[in-house]
């Protein structure tokens, strides 16, 4: 088996910030309320003519390539987790030909906020297995496109950004994706959900359907009681699996999706909220983007040093969760 492990990580966000008092004057909420509730300040979004997802893949897996001089030539595959694409064929194709990776081959992933888990974990496989030597992992949504922006439960909450990650083979001692442990519940995939609604239309004799895609829609309280049960289980799973405690976890790197939800995570494990990494009050929610925007973020700070053990968990729609823990090797 080979080893892999993360050598560079980047993120890009879009420059238009969108605070609580703006959001106040669109639907009836309050600065004190989304910061108490969710810890959320402001949010990026993004705008501009034909801007989609694929600018802040591109940005975001540019800044990774660039921070260790890498060619794009030199990457095998492309992973992009992603629920916004900008055509339901994929988008990552797309990201390929921007950033001029002309030798890899490029898939989307969908799995909401556990995307980014699940592209660690994806690329993993392929890189210890000898399939591939370098895998570009890029974690972007742009949320804002499909939310209802009179809908004060969901709009408050959601924001766009992507963050990337070169993932790369090594051998075996110095494996740094350490382990993982998934999950889905398929029966509780209307807790939240971006649902497809059809109406019925003649197509000469033929009794044709035909729809399209709706607003977010989340039963908050479900989803939030589903993140605090499933995740330290997920974690504790993970940890006792490779015969590590939450004793040797130096950082905690959870979607960022509300900082309760974040609290009540390390508590239940009884990590110290010292370990959380949190940038959830610039950017919000940002689905499968928010893991690596953290992660980039943490590294630029300075905060992860080598050796680290970082436990990394994904939740969300799906429903899907899962962890996957690395130890931090450059
Ligand atoms: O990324 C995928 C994972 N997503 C998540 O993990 C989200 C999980 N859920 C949550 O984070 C929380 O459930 C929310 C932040 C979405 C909501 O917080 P909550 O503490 O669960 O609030 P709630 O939905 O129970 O609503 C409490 C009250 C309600 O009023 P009443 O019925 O008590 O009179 C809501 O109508 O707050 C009201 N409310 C608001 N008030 C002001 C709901 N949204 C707002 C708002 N501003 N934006």
């Amino acid at each position: 088996m080979q080893g892999a492990r993360i050598i560079s990580v980047g993120s890009a966000v879009p420059d238009l910030r969108i605070n609580n008092r703006d959001i106040s004057q669109i639907v009836e909420t309050s600065d004190e309320w989304i910061v108490t509730r969710t810890g959320i300040k402001e949010r990026r979004v993004l705008t501009g003519a034909n801007k989609s997802v694929v600018d802040l893949a591109y940005h975001a897996a540019m800044k990774a390539l660039h921070n260790i001089r890498m060619d794009p030539l030199e990457i095998d595959l492309i992973i992009l987790a992603t629920s916004s694409p900008n055509d339901l064929f994929g988008s990552a194709s797309k990201v390929q030909a921007k950033i001029g990776a002309k030798k890899a081959v490029a898939f989307d992933l969908t799995a909401a906020c556990s995307g980014f888990v699940l592209a660690i974990v994806t690329a993993a496989q392929f890189v210890q297995n000898g399939s591939y030597k370098n895998i570009l992992i890029i974690g972007a949504d742009v949320l804002s496109k499909w939310i209802d922006w009179s809908d004060r439960k969901t709009c408050i909450l959601f924001g766009d950004g992507a963050g990337a990650a070169i993932i790369q083979a090594c051998s075996e001692e110095d494996n740094a994706i350490l382990g993982f442990q998934l999950n889905t519940d398929g029966k509780q995939s209307d807790e939240l959900s971006i649902t497809y609604k059809e109406n019925p239309y003649s197509l000469n004799t033929f009794q044709l359907f035909q729809g399209q895609f709706q607003y977010i829609s989340m039963n908050g309280k479900e989803v939030y009681k589903f993140a605090v049960s499933k995740v330290p289980a997920s974690i504790t799973k993970c940890l006792n699996a490779l015969d590590l405690s939450t004793k040797d976890v130096n950082w905690l790197l959870l979607h960022q999706a509300n900082k309760r939800i974040l609290k009540a995570v390390a508590d239940r494990l009884s990590i110290d909220t010292c370990k959380i990494i949190s940038n959830l009050s610039k950017y919000g929610n940002t689905s499968a983007a928010s893991i690596p925007l953290a992660l980039d973020e943490a590294l630029q700070n300075n905060k992860i040093t080598k050796e680290d053990i970082i436990v990394i968990s994904g939740f969300g729609a799906g429903l899907t969760w899962g962890t996957v823990v690395i130890k931090w090797k450059c």
